[in-house]
Order: structure tokens, then C-alpha cells, then sequence
């Protein structure tokens, strides 16, 4: 995918050359400003049923009369929110993806106070980009059948004068590179169990180190074992596949300043071990490294953007399997942190993995943490899909995250993680056990998580809602990298 801005001025759009040109009307002033054919011809649509511009509604038009366009799409807007943009941006690319067009031109009608607005254009140019990225992505890894991409390669923006086009650049670049880290963390995290191992996972940050100057440092079996991380290894006893802890690095400030480190989950397939799961929808528990698959997407839009900070990401990855091995509940085992641990659920596999990550980020001496993680069912009903689960004791990082999360239309919601939600992590065999009660079930993993962070500010993001989708559109959604490449 390709992505550019043009000049050209709103008062003259029919004269515009395109292959296919999208409108979007930012809500109810929008037509203002607009030429005479356009204008005639939206008069004529509305005047003949056609077309109302009301959010959601889009039209379609091929050869307008009066246009130089070869096609038109006017799609509305509810207003000029970067989020109403994107989705009719989004509409208006699902009407044009299954046709010949291989370049689309975007225009945006708003009012002249939004139309002035240098910071709201980069966040629409921004979301014009993700929009066209999410629209041309087909997984094909293990589906070489699947049907041809979309010819649509290839956006611009248009903008009314230089001085547009020099906000719009900004949004383009940090949208692209935002795109091409969404776009690995889809691919990584859409590929099955039996292909996405902890090994592949190793060699796609090898491969990322190569490509874009990042340090990669694997940990194998041994290696782990060395490292004293008895908790992350009862995980992974189950499994024939070995398990790996990634360290990957990035380095964009001198080295001895305090870098900012992300923790990603990495089960590359969750059965439950012997607390197995049922059977139902098991098959998407292959997208429980969504964590992991966030991070290394970050890192690769990271490396684009070159921020002047150090970034550090530390993955664990390994399956979680039933075997004559594996881990049982109520065995006791021995964190990296020296905490011994009462593995009552063996399912609740997640927060044994981070915790061992989180006491090896200490020796970063990060400025902050934050941990992303596939984590509870839990936050999946407390929060659905709309937003990930924010959990810190950290107002500043708190505001920041969220924030972020704005600023990428991929928010985050903050949860409480008041002392009382650890009750039921008592143990009368070990510092703590791995689960509480069944209720604030999101809450606990947090609470759980919070003893292995003293060191340093922390903060975790449970996207059990929002790393994927299930259904007819099943597949992995890139999130939160666009939050995450924010915050850094
Ligand atoms: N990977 C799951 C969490 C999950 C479940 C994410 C469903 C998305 C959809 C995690 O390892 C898990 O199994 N958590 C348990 C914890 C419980 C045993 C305390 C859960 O949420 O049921
Ligand atoms: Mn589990
Ligand atoms: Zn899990």
C-alpha cells in the first residue's frame, strides 16, 4: 500500500482526474464550499432518494456526470471526529474494494473551522491511512486460495493548499508506519497454532531485528532455566515445543537512558493445560499471543517513526498444553522474583508467564512497564470489544495510555485495582496463588501481576476483547499497536 497527498481545491473537485474519488461529508454544513457540479449532482441524488447525508450513508456513482472522476463515492460522516472520519472512509473502501480502482482520492467537505484545523487534519489523514490499510489486508499464509487482493493500492489525500498538505503529511507518516506494525501483529497473530510457535515468533524478531535495526536476544529452553524463571517454565513443561523469551531492542536515545519496556503474552495456543478449556471456540485461543504479536508490531512502527527514547520489549512465548508433564493444579513453583506460587488453574497461564517477564524487566531499570496480555475472559465481559482493560495504581501513566489510545481510535478503559481485589489470592501453601474468586476476575489477574512490579511504574492492558474478532470476521484486529506506538 501506498499513501500521498495532492493539492487541489474542493472548488474545483469535479475537474479532478481520479480513478476513484471518495467525499465524505463531515457532518450537516459539509456541502458548503463545494463546486457547482458536485453540489448539483448530491442535489439531484438527495432530490431523486438516492442519497441522504446522514452518518452511515454512502453513495456510489460510476462516471458522474459532470465529474472527471472515473468514480465517485459520497460517503457521511456523524461530524468531524477523527473516528466518524475513519468509518466512513471505511464504508466508502468496502463499496469500492471488489472494483477495478487501484487509487483512491479523498477529499473531506467540513466546515471551515474543522477544515482550518491543522491537528485534526494529520488525525484524519492519520485514519484515511488505517482505513486503507485495514481495507487491502488478505491473509494468505495458510490460505493461498484466498480471493485476489484488492487492485486498490494506492491512497491521496486531498488537501486544499500547501500548508494542508504539510499537517496531512505528518498524519500520512505516522498512519504508515502505525499500518505496516497493525499489519504484522494481524499476520502474526492470524497464523494458526502449528505455524505461529514460539520458535516463529523467535524468528520473526530475528527477522525485525535484521530488517529495521533492532538488537533481538532469544532465550531458549536453557537458557530460561538458567535465568531461574520456574514459573514461565511450568507453562511450558506440557508442550513438546520449546519454549522461547524474546528480547528485543530498540535504541533511539543514548544508551544509559532508562528505557520504556512492553511485556507481550505470548501463548502461542492456550488449551486451558489441565484445567482444560472446552471445546467451543478453542480453536481461537491460537490469537493468545496477541500481546506478543502487539508489541513486535509496535516495534516495527517504532523503528519507522524513530522516536528519541529506548524501547525494550520482552516476550514470553510458549504453548500451554495437557501432557504426563504438565503442570497440576495445586502443584507450588518458584518465581523468577523468588514468590512461590500455587497453581490452582492451570488455565490462569497467562499471568505465570508475565510474571517471571515483569522481575526480568527490572534489570532495564525501566522508566515505566506496561504489560499487554490476552489475560481474562473476565475484562471480555466487563468491557467487550470497544475497549482494552487498563489496570495501574499510575495516574500519570494512566492519563497517558488513555490518551494515546485516543489520539490511535484504540482505547482503553481504566479499571480499579484497589488492595481488597487480592483477597482471594491467598494461599495456604505457597506467597500466593495464580486465581481468586470468579468475580472482578479481570481485577485479580491485575492484582496478581501487581506484586511482581514493585520496581518501577506499571501499568497492564488486558485485550482478551480486543486483539480479535470472532465470527464470520474472524481474525485478529492489530490492536492495540496503534495505542502503544502512540504512548512511546
Ligand atoms: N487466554 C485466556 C483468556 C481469554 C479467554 C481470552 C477467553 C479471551 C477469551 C486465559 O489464559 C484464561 O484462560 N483465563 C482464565 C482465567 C481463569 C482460569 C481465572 C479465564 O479468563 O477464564
Ligand atoms: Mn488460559
Ligand atoms: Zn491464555
Amino acid at each position: 500500500m501506498d499513501f500521498t497527498q495532492q493539492t487541489h481545491t474542493l472548488a474545483t473537485l469535479s475537474r479532478l482526474k481520479a480513478d476513484a474519488l471518495v467525499l465524505v461529508l463531515c457532518g450537516e454544513a459539509s456541502a458548503a464550499g463545494l463546486d457547482e457540479a458536485t453540489a448539483d449532482l448530491l442535489a439531484a441524488a438527495r432530490h431523486d432518494g438516492d442519497f441522504e447525508p446522514k452518518a452511515g450513508r454512502t453513495w456510489y456513482v460510476h462516471r458522474p456526470a459532470g465529474l472527471a472522476a472515473r468514480r465517485l463515492v459520497v460517503s457521511a460522516a456523524a461530524d468531524a471526529s477523527p473516528k466518524a472520519f475513519r468509518a466512513a472512509v471505511a464504508s466508502a473502501l468496502k463499496l469500492l474494494r471488489p472494483l477495478g480502482a487501484r487509487t483512491v482520492h479523498i477529499a473531506r467537505a467540513c466546515g471551515t473551522a474543522e477544515a482550518a484545523d491543522r491537528v485534526l487534519l494529520a488525525a484524519h489523514a492519520q485514519a484515511a491511512v488505517l482505513a486503507l490499510a485495514d481495507a487491502t489486508y488478505v491473509y494468505r499464509h495458510t490460505k493461498p486460495s484466498a480471493p485476489a487482493a484488492p487492485t486498490l493500492e494506492q491512497g491521496v489525500l486531498v488537501c486544499g493548499d500547501e500548508a494542508e498538505a504539510a499537517g496531512a503529511l505528518a498524519g500520512i507518516r505516522t498512519g504508515l508506519a502505525l499500518a505496516a506494525g497493525i499489519e504484522l501483529a494481524r499476520e502474526c497473530a492470524n497464523r494458526p497454532g502449528n505455524h505461529a510457535t514460539p520458535r516463529h515468533l523467535a524468528e520473526l524478531a530475528r527477522k525485525l531485528a535484521r530488517q529495521h535495526g533492532l538488537k533481538a536476544e532469544i532465550l531458549d529452553r536453557k537458557a530460561i532455566e538458567k535465568a531461574g524463571m520456574g514459573s514461565f517454565l511450568a507453562v511450558s513443561q506440557g508442550s513438546e515445543e520449546p519454549p522461547r523469551f524474546i528480547v528485543l531492542r530498540y535504541q533511539g536515545a543514548p544508551a544509559a537512558e532508562a528505557p520504556l519496556v512492553l511485556v507481550g503474552k505470548g501463548i502461542t495456543f492456550d488449551t486451558g493445560g489441565i484445567s482444560l478449556k472446552p471445546g467451543a471456540e478453542m480453536d481461537e485461543m491460537k490469537f493468545d499471543m496477541g500481546g506478543a504479536a502487539s508489541v513486535l508490531g509496535t516495534l516495527r512502527a517504532v523503528a519507522e517513526l524513530k522516536p528519541a527514547i529506548n524501547v525494550v520489549a520482552l516476550i514470553p512465548s510458549c504453548e500451554n498444553m495437557p501432557d504426563g508433564r504438565a503442570v497440576k493444579p495445586g502443584d507450588v513453583v518458584t518465581s523468577l522474583s523468588g514468590q512461590t506460587i500455587e497453581i490452582l488453574n492451570t488455565d490462569a497461564e497467562g499471568r505465570l508467564i508475565l510474571c517471571d517477564a515483569l522481575t526480568y524487566a527490572e534489570r532495564f531499570k525501566p522508566r515505566a512497564v506496561v504489560d499487554v496480555a490476552t489475560l481474562t475472559g473476565a475484562c471480555v465481559v466487563a468491557l467487550g470489544a470497544q475497549h482494552s482493560g487498563l489496570f495501574t495504581a499510575d495516574d500519570d501513566l494512566s492519563a497517558a495510555l488513555l490518551a494515546a489510545g485516543q489520539q490511535a481510535q484504540d482505547t482503553c478503559w481504566r479499571m480499579p485495582l484497589d488492595d481488597e481485589y487480592a483477597e482471594g489470592l491467598k494461599s495456604n501453601f505457597a506467597d500466593v496463588a495464580n486465581i481468586g474468586g470468579r468475580m472482578g476476575g479481570a481485577i485479580t489477574a491485575a492484582m496478581f501481576l501487581k506484586r511482581f512490579t514493585g520496581a518501577y511504574r506499571w501499568a497492564h492492558l488486558d485485550i482478551a476483547g480486543t486483539a480479535w474478532k470472532g465470527g464470520a470476521d474472524k481474525g485478529a484486529t492489530g490492536r492495540p499497536v496503534g495505542l502503544l506506538t502512540h504512548f512511546v
